[in-house]
């Protein structure tokens, strides 16, 4: 295949900094030997703790989110730089939960991922269509656009500090997966807008996640999909024994 496996969990809003400090620490012992590219985005307020349990290991830190401008009156945001100064390395953009219960469109996830590259961040923009979209038949179509335009302006050479992370509405959370072959097909899909985007060689090298009820018992079918290259976990994504047999499936 040639591109890494990357596994990710999206701790979402759960966990108190303590909680957060201790699945942390459980990761860093557990994934230490791991042979994959590995990152944990948890809520912003135990950022700070947990940038200093996994300094110096093999686990990538992540936020769940940002803001679309780099200081002022936006009251309840936190911008890039307030991110860089906790060491955060990657930032999660554009998922479905920010899209569909905070309203945010592909104009403004397209700002912050640029803003994100500008500083120097790794950016992980999800992408995903709804259950009616996919009844629809429109899946490959929704997907196409949310990468057309989140991916914007951004330069052949930034591509190498994006990942995509295909998460089908649908089956976040709700216990349903995307069936192999049907993630297979939109993963292809994208990769294919990516060639037209930029070239293959920015095509065969983007790493493309798979999101959405991902664990321990189907991530080896999905995983083994040709252009699978990763998971982006909730759910599982909280507890090691959970996680860490995704990140070491292999
Ligand atoms: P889930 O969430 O694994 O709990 O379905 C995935 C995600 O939203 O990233």
């Amino acid at each position: 295949m040639g591109r890494q496996y990357y596994i990710a969990a999206n701790w979402k809003m759960n966990m108190l900094k303590g909680e957060s400090v201790e699945l942390a620490q459980g990761l860093v012992k557990a994934l230490k030997d791991g042979k994959n590219k590995y990152m944990i985005a948890p809520s912003f307020t135990s950022l700070d703790a947990v940038a200093q349990v996994i300094k110096g290991s093999n686990i990538l830190l992540g936020a769940q989110n940002m803001c679309t401008e780099e200081k002022g009156a936006y009251t309840g945001e936190v911008s890039v730089h307030m991110l860089k100064d906790l060491g955060v390395q990657v930032v999660i953009l554009g998922h479905s939960e920010r899209r569909h219960i905070y309203g945010e469109d592909n104009e403004m996830i397209n700002k912050k991922v640029k803003l994100a590259l500008a500083e120097g961040l790794e950016v992980d923009l999800c992408i995903g269509e709804t259950l009616e979209e996919r009844e629809a038949g429109k899946a490959d179509a929704v997907c196409e656009e949310q990468t057309r335009k989140g991916l914007a302006g951004v330069s052949k050479a930034d591509m190498a500090k994006v990942t995509l992370a295909y998460e089908p509405v649908w089956a976040i959370g709700t216990g349903k997966t995307a069936t192999p072959e049907d993630a297979q097909a939109v993963h292809a899909a994208v990769r294919k807008v990516i060639a037209d985007m930029y070239d293959q060689a920015t095509a065969d090298a983007v790493i493309i996640q798979y999101g959405g009820s991902m664990k321990p018992a189907n991530c080896q079918e999905l995983l083994n999909q040709k252009d699978i290259d990763g998971g982006l976990i909730g759910g599982a994504g909280l507890k090691v024994e959970t996680f860490e047999p995704i990140c070491k499936t292999y």
